[in-house]
C-alpha cells in the first residue's frame, strides 16, 4: 500500500506541474480523490486490514488527501487572482503588415504605361564598364560634360583601374541593348544609379532612373513628344500639357528638357487663393520631369547600327523626382530612411 501511495504522489506532482487552468485543477481533484480514484479504493480497503494496522493506514491516506487538497487549493486561488488581473479593455494588438515601397510602386507604374505601348522592360548593369557609361554615349574623356556625370569608380588592381564604375545614369542600357539586338527596338530600362553627390533634401548618392528609347526607320521628334505626352497624361493627370525646352546631352541631338504643366494649380483643379503660391511648382506653373532627345548618330554607329537607315529617340527620368512631384514629398531622404509612418501611406 505504501508503494502505491508513493507512486500516486509522484504522478500527482507531474500532473500538477502541467495544470494551469481552473478546469484542469478540478479534473485533478476528481482523478486523485474522486469516487473512482485509487485513493477511494485504498480507503475502502481499510476495514479489511488487520485492526492493528488500520489506524496507521487511515492516517497515511488522510495525509495524502490533505496534501492534494491543499496543493490544489492554493493553486486555484493563484490562478483566480491572475485571471482577475487581466485587463480586457485595452485595444487589441494587430500584427503589422508590410507594404511595397513607394519607389517600387511608382517605378512599376511608369514601366507599365510604356509596356502597354509595346515597350519591353529590361534591366541593365549597375556595375558598368567605363566605355558603356561614357565613350559609347559620345562622352569622351576630356569632355566637360563628364563632370556632370561625376562617377564612383571601382577601386581595382592596376590592370583594371578606371575600367569599372557604378553607372551614373541608365543610358548605358541603350548601348547594351543596341549592341545585341536589331531594330525595331522599343525598350524601357529601370534601375539604380550612383553619383557622388552631397546628400540633402533633393540629392542622394544613389537614386533610381528609368530610361526609354525607340529605334526604327523614320522615327522623328514628333514620335518622342507623342509618347511623352501620353505618359504624362496617364501618370499625372489627363489634362497636363508638355513644354519642351532646348537642352544639351552628348548622346542626343537635338536634346530637350521636358516640363509638365503643374497638375496641382494649373491643370489639376486646385484653386489657390489670392497671393497663395502652389507648394509643388512654387508658383512657376511648370514641373521638370525628364531629359530626352533624338539618339545621336554617333551613338547608333558605336553600337553597329546604320545611322542613315535608322533613327531613334531616348528619354531618361528620375523615379524619386517623379514620386516627389506626384505625392508632394519634399525630401528625398524620406525614401531611404525606412520610417514605417512614411512608407505605410503608399501601401497600394
Ligand atoms: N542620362 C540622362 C541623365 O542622366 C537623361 C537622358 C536620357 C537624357 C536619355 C536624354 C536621353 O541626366
Amino acid at each position: 500500500m505504501e508503494n502505491e501511495i508513493k507512486r500516486l504522489e509522484e504522478e500527482f506532482q507531474k500532473d500538477f506541474q502541467e495544470a494551469s487552468f481552473p478546469k484542469e485543477l478540478e479534473a485533478l481533484k476528481i482523478k486523485y480523490l474522486g469516487r473512482k480514484s485509487t485513493f477511494t479504493q485504498l480507503f475502502s480497503q481499510i476495514p479489511t486490514l488487520p485492526p492493528k494496522e488500520r489506524g496507521a493506514w487511515g492516517k497515511r491516506l488522510n495525509a495524502f488527501k490533505q496534501k492534494i487538497t491543499s496543493s490544489l487549493g492554493s493553486a486555484k486561488t493563484q490562478v483566480e487572482s491572475k485571471e482577475e488581473s487581466i485587463d480586457l479593455t485595452p485595444p487589441s494588438i494587430f500584427p503589422e503588415f508590410g507594404s511595397r515601397h513607394i519607389l517600387s510602386i511608382v517605378g512599376e507604374k511608369i514601366c507599365s504605361i510604356f509596356e502597354k505601348l509595346g515597350f519591353v522592360t529590361i534591366e541593365g548593369k549597375e556595375i558598368e564598364e567605363e566605355w558603356y557609361n561614357f565613350e559609347a554615349l559620345n562622352i569622351p574623356l576630356e569632355h566637360p560634360s563628364r563632370e556632370a556625370f561625376d562617377t564612383f569608380y571601382l577601386d581595382l588592381p592596376e590592370k583594371n583601374k578606371g575600367k569599372y564604375l557604378l553607372r551614373s545614369h541608365t543610358s548605358p542600357s541603350q548601348i547594351r541593348v543596341m549592341q545585341g539586338a536589331k531594330p525595331p527596338l522599343a525598350v524601357i530600362s529601370p534601375g539604380r544609379v550612383y553619383r557622388p553627390d552631397e546628400v540633402d533634401a533633393t540629392h542622394s548618392f544613389m537614386f533610381h532612373q528609368i530610361e526609354g528609347f525607340v529605334v526604327d526607320e523614320d522615327i522623328n521628334f514628333a514620335h518622342l513628344k507623342g509618347v511623352l505626352l501620353h505618359f504624362a497624361r496617364e501618370f499625372f493627370s489627363d489634362k497636363v500639357e508638355l513644354r519642351l525646352r532646348p537642352h544639351f546631352f552628348p548622346f542626343t541631338e537635338p536634346s530637350a528638357e521636358v516640363d509638365i504643366s503643374c497638375f496641382i494649380c494649373k491643370t489639376g483643379g486646385k484653386k489657390l487663393s489670392e497671393g497663395q503660391k502652389c507648394s509643388v511648382c512654387k508658383g512657376k506653373g511648370w514641373l521638370e520631369i525628364l531629359g530626352c532627345g533624338m539618339i545621336h548618330p554617333k551613338v547608333l554607329r558605336a553600337c553597329g547600327i546604320d545611322s542613315k537607315k535608322y533613327k531613334g529617340f531616348a528619354f531618361g527620368m528620375g523615379v524619386e523626382r517623379i514620386a516627389m512631384l506626384k505625392y508632394g514629398i519634399d525630401d528625398i531622404r524620406l525614401f531611404y530612411e525606412n520610417d514605417a509612418r512614411f512608407l505605410e501611406q503608399f501601401s497600394l
